[in-house]
């Protein structure tokens, strides 16, 4: 086959199209628990979007977007969208929010694309479900949303680890940039060539130096350098957490790769996942929103890599395959007209059901039954039509049962329990 998918982009076929999907319905349900609104963004931004927001010293907008000009009349430069906030920050000050109604819960869905080297768990095309929240500059915002991460990990029943940390703001990580720059400066022969170009351009990446992590040990802490404000801020969000019964770490040397972040920063890692085990990403961005030219609102968010999520869930055994309840097989074409009815009168019931073909033997329908993971096995043939009945053969104990068609929903619901 020569036209195969690219590098990085995957299918996903059955159960790990599942897996999503329950990550997904999960998080949706919490999110509105939370009192969140759903928000649909375009998947091609301008380029620009991204330079002004996720930063131009990012890795993501280094080198990592898809980027090419639309062949409109002035060459748009668009780009893939590689993360979800400045989409939504955008879509929120075009729509007005930052001035009309700047207090949002805002929660979205769907692919993001970043032209990463493909490793497990980091693809070309993922899927994060993304929360931000705008107009709540309060620590209390803070801890409200780790308490729903926390939720949501609890809920999905992962094996994960919570770090947080602050970074400070404009007015103090200036300090702090500038003593990681110095320290930088006195460890040149021990870095790597990437953190020789990050000391001036994202010194905060310097702590992020893959070579030598034992290294950074020694690099100033971005807590040393808080303002009192900053301090007071990532208390209260201690506070609150251990209020709420959170167990989290506070990790000094995690800075995030996205330039938009002040103060709180948190990362949730999750077991069975190897290098890439950070399933949940985030933190607050209360510069972000004038950045792009809205008002002065605070905002703050996350992201949860619904891939690496469901991976961990499947590395957990926690994903559960899908099975039909009952596979209906029809002996004969006048079977068939009875079993389709049938069949519609159990789904009708709730239960999910696959009718087999017709044009098989038996010995190959039940093998099909089996094989589909069917728990019961309903047989229909003329002599059934005739007496008013079905057979429900519990494919798990190889028990046959004949009940009339009013009790074959009880029949099938009760088949391979112990
Ligand atoms: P991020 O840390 O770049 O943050 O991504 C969030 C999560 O998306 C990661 O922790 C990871 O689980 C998943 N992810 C990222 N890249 C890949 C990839 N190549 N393959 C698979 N999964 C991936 C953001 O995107 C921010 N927008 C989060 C945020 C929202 N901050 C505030 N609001």
């Amino acid at each position: 086959m020569e036209l195969t998918r690219l590098r990085g982009f995957r299918d996903l076929i059955g159960a790990d199209a599942s897996a999503m999907s329950l990550v997904e319905e999960r998080a949706r349900v919490l999110a509105e628990r939370y009192s969140m609104k759903e928000v649909r963004i375009p998947v091609l931004e301008r380029t620009q979007l991204y330079q002004r927001s996720t930063g131009e010293t990012s890795d993501i907008v280094e080198k990592q977007m898809y980027t090419f000009a639309d062949r409109d009349e002035g060459e748009t430069v668009v780009a893939l969208r590689p993360e979800g906030t400045p989409g939504v920050v955008r879509a929120y000050i075009e729509a007005g929010l930052d001035r009309t109604d700047p207090e949002q819960r805002l929660f979205y869905s769907g692919p993001m694309f970043r032209r990463e080297r493909p490793q497990k768990g980091r693809y070309r095309q993922f899927y994060q479900f993304g929360v931000e929240v705008f107009g709540r500059p309060d620590a209390a915002c803070d801890a409200e949303i780790l308490i729903m991460i926390d939720e949501l990990c609890r809920d999905l029943k992962v094996p994960f680890t919570m770090e947080i940390n602050s970074i400070g703001d404009q007015k103090c990580r200036p300090a702090f940039r500038e003593a990681l720059v110095q320290w930088g400066r006195a460890h040149w022969d021990a870095l790597c060539d990437d953190c020789h170009n990050r000391i001036d351009r994202n010194p905060l990446r310097l702590l992020d130096c893959k070579i030598d992590a034992k290294l950074t040990e020694s690099a100033p802490k971005s807590l040393d350098y808080l303002c009192g404000e900053c301090r007071a801020h990532f208390d209260t969000v201690k506070e609150l957490l251990i209020a709420a019964n959170v167990q989290f770490i506070v990790n000094p040397r995690m800075v995030r790769g996205l330039d938009y972040y002040t103060r709180t920063a948190f990362e949730v890692m999750a077991g069975g996942l190897g290098a890439q085990s950070t399933v949940v990403a985030g933190g607050r961005y209360d510069g972000l929103v004038e950045t792009m030219g809205g008002a002065a609102v605070a905002g703050i968010g996350f992201a949860i890599g619904i891939d690496r999520m469901a991976l961990a869930l499947q590395a957990a055994g926690l994903a559960p395959a899908a099975a039909p309840d009952a596979a209906i097989i029809a002996m004969g074409p006048a079977a068939t007209r009875h079993a389709i009815v049938v069949a519609r009168n159990l789904r009708e019931a709730n239960l999910n059901v696959e009718m087999l073909s017709p044009e098989r033997k038996m010995k190959a329908l039940l093998a099909r039954a089996s094989k589909i993971g069917a728990r019961a096995a309903v047989i229909i043939g003329d002599d059934e039509i005739a007496r008013g009945v079905v057979q429900v053969r519990d494919l798990k104990h190889s028990t046959q049962r004949e009940v009339t068609v009013a009790e074959a929903a009880r029949a099938i619901a009760a088949a391979g329990k112990e």
